[in-house]
């Protein structure tokens, strides 16, 4: 798509009045002097596609500012542009202006705000509408590109940059590289699954370990070397020696227990432990023997012991039986007694009820009143004389049966009393004949343990016996001998501990030298171990050299692919994709260059030429050309061939307004 810009106009737009530019869809020029409005030009066209001024600004005053910095109210802010959009031509048109509403009952209007208003070919649309036929044109970002030929120098991030540049001339890769040269294709095995960069820092982290690990192994040599213990002699004699020494030992080892443990001593006191058991078995007899005597009269005595102890505890049971049997005898007297004085008390008692006597009332009827006839008063006298007789009777017979009943009682205690003092003579008489019995028993029991006493002190004395004295004598002499006899072998046997105690010192001396030798053995090892571990990682490090090496080929190889290959597709442009870093690696960048020199350093004209140049070959790749507005192009004399409309913004000093030249009149354009 080629879109031309064929007409656009400004109405008090940014404090731009009143203009229009009426291209044709051609290159034209716009002269004006500084401050005529002609970036404000950009900025409407901008503005009316994206809503942002040429900077890429969405906030930026479109009204028309005063002297004073207040903008005049009221106003309609417009822009319109016709486009050729390839098959067609399109206007749009935006409209902005404030908002102002009366409120009810007011006379004045107040302000509450902005309103946009858009149009399509003159037709009023929705916002929405108009920007999604915007974007149905061109998509932003790309429009801006091929728009704004500092745009993508000056306005997009270096990554950004970078991005679009790879996806225009697609990247190399990794695989590319290695495969461009028969010596990186060692690369792909060394590697494994690690990119480049992180093999790099592996090799960079492990070259540092190595160095300083071989810094660290001649200072270990030579601290093993000065530790290695001074020594001559030959490890195999010492070893010889010493067994000759250990041998020795054993031998004299073996004496010394010979001689502790010799003959005639053990037969000694073998004869010694007899003596003493022999003496312990007399000792016994002889006592046994003694303590014959009296054991027949020790049996007596405990025989009468016991006869006394059985007496006493009968004597004992008698007395408390004696004397429950007087308190009984106290309690029966006493109940005596009390029965006898029942009895005269009973005996006292008479009938005391007086005999009936015939009353007057007695003889008159209880019911009529009227005198009872005599023999009816007869009868009821005789019944009540009948009635007391008998009482008197009834009387008179109880007390003759409790009287008898008493003196029954009285007897029987009677009797109780006179059996109860029989047994207490009795007893009395036994107690007596225990007591008697008790103190003979005590005599006996008494002459026999003075018998019993005097036998005993008369016992004859054991250690005197003549037996016994016999054997002493033998176990003294015994052990004096076994005592000669060890003082004889001390001698002998500490001559052999001072003979042990010599080659214990020289197996000692011997032993010390052959843990030097074994230590000079292990020193000089770890030594050759050192030595070959420094040999080892000087090999490692040396490939470790190599393998870098290869990767830094690799990375100029991969730089020098893709800077070609983008080069390649510009004209003035050229462009730095990579920053070498001290530590040999490289870093991503992407930096504009033109004839070596960096987009920040070139002069204006320069940094517009090769925006256009970089706007040529964006065109080619979205097939898409816009109208490129070269704002400040007075500071080139010659820009180089576009396929898009170029409108060209020129500062001229004369042009007090701004005046437009269509592209013939412009020098140097094809
Ligand atoms: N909102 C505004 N209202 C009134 N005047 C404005 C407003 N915004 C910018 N101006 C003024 O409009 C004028 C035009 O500015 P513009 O940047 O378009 O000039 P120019 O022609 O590009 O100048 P130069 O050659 O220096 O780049 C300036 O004097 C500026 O101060
Ligand atoms: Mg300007």
């Amino acid at each position: 798509m080629n879109i031309k810009l064929l007409k656009l106009k400004l109405r008090n737009f940014k404090g731009i009045k009143e203009f229009e530019l009426d291209t044709q869809g051609k290159n034209v020029n716009v002269y004006g002097d500084n401050a005529t409005g002609k970036t404000t030009i950009v900025d409407a066209f901008m503005w009316l596609l994206f809503d942002k001024d040429s900077k890429n600004r969405k906030d930026f005053e479109i009204k028309t500012l005063q002297p004073d910095g207040q903008p005049i109210h009221g106003l309609e802010h417009e822009v319109e542009a016709v486009l050729d959009i390839g098959d067609k031509t399109i206007t749009l048109r935006k409209v902005f202006k404030e908002k102002w509403q009366k409120k009810r009952g007011s006379a004045t209007a107040e302000f509450t705000g902005h309103t946009t208003d858009y149009y399509v070919d003159g037709i009023p649309v929705k916002k929405t509408e108009y920007e999604q036929l915007i974007a149905e044109i061109a998509d932003e970002n790309i429009f801006r590109l091929l728009t704004d030929p500092t745009y993508f120098n000056e306005h997009l991030h270096w990554q950004k940059r970078r991005e679009l540049l790879l996806e225009i001339c697609g990247d190399v890769t990794d695989e590319d590289v290695i495969n461009s040269s028969k010596e990186l294709t060692k690369l792909r095995e060394i590697l494994g699954h690690r990119t480049i960069e992180q093999h790099r820092k592996i090799i960079l982290a492990r070259r540092a370990e190595i160095n300083k690990e071989l810094e660290r192994i001649p200072v270990r040599i030579d601290e093993v070397q000065r530790n290695l213990p001074q020594i001559d002699e030959d490890k195999n004699v010492i070893e010889n020696k010493l067994e000759e020494l250990r041998e020795q030992r054993k031998n004299a080892e073996e004496r010394r227990v010979r001689i502790q443990s010799g003959g005639q001593i053990a037969e000694l006191q073998k004869r010694l432990s007899e003596l003493q058991a022999n003496l312990i078995s007399i000792k016994n007899s002889i006592k046994e023997k003694a303590e014959e005597s009296v054991r027949d009269e020790r049996k007596q005595l405990a025989t009468i012991e016991d006869q006394i102890l059985k007496r006493q505890m009968e004597l004992k049971r008698l007395e408390t039986e004696q004397k429950n049997n007087q308190f009984e005898i106290e309690r029966l007297k006493k109940q005596i007694e009390e029965k006898r004085a029942e009895w005269y008390k009973v005996n006292s008692q008479e009938f005391e009820e007086e005999p009936p006597i015939l009353k007057e009332e007695d003889k008159i009827c209880p019911c009529c009143g009227q005198p009872l006839p005599h023999e009816k008063v007869q009868e009821i006298y005789d019944k009540a004389v009948a009635k007391y007789e008998a009482k008197k009777a009834e009387f008179n017979l109880s007390k003759s049966k409790l009287l008898e009943q008493i003196s029954v009682d009285g007897k029987n205690l009677k009797n109780r009393l006179e059996e109860l003092e029989s047994n207490y003579i009795q007893r009395e008489k036994s107690i007596k004949t225990i007591i008697d019995e008790i103190q003979t028993l005590q005599e006996q029991a008494d002459s026999l343990a003075e018998s019993i006493k005097t036998k005993s002190n008369n016992l004859p004395v054991i250690e005197e016996h003549p037996e016994v004295k016999k054997i002493q004598r033998e176990i003294a002499e015994t052990e004096n001998k076994i005592r000669e006899l060890r003082s004889n072998i001390t001698d002998e046997i500490n001559k052999v501990t001072e003979y042990i105690k010599n080659i214990d010192k020289q197996i000692a001396e011997l032993e010390s030298k052959l843990s030097s030798i074994k230590q000079l053995e292990q020193g000089l090892k770890r030594i050759n171990e050192l030595k070959a571990e420094e040999h080892k990682l000087a090999a490692e490090y040396e490939e470790l050299e190599h393998q870098l090496y290869l990767i830094e080929q690799f990375t100029r190889t991969k730089v020098q692919l893709l800077e070609e290959r983008i080069n390649s597709k510009f004209k003035l442009a050229k462009f730095k994709l990579f920053n070498e870093l001290i530590n040999g690696g490289v870093e991503e960048t992407c930096e504009t260059m033109y004839n070596g020199v960096p987009y920040s350093n070139l002069n204006h004209g320069a940094r517009l030429n090769v925006g256009l140049d970089i706007i040529n070959t964006l065109s080619d790749f979205y097939n898409f050309n816009a109208p490129i507005f070269v704002d400040n192009a007075e500071a080139v004399t010659q820009l180089i061939p576009t396929r898009s409309q170029l409108i060209r913004l020129v500062v001229s000093e004369k042009d007090k307004k701004l005046r437009m030249e269509y592209e013939n009149n412009i020098k140097g354009v094809i």
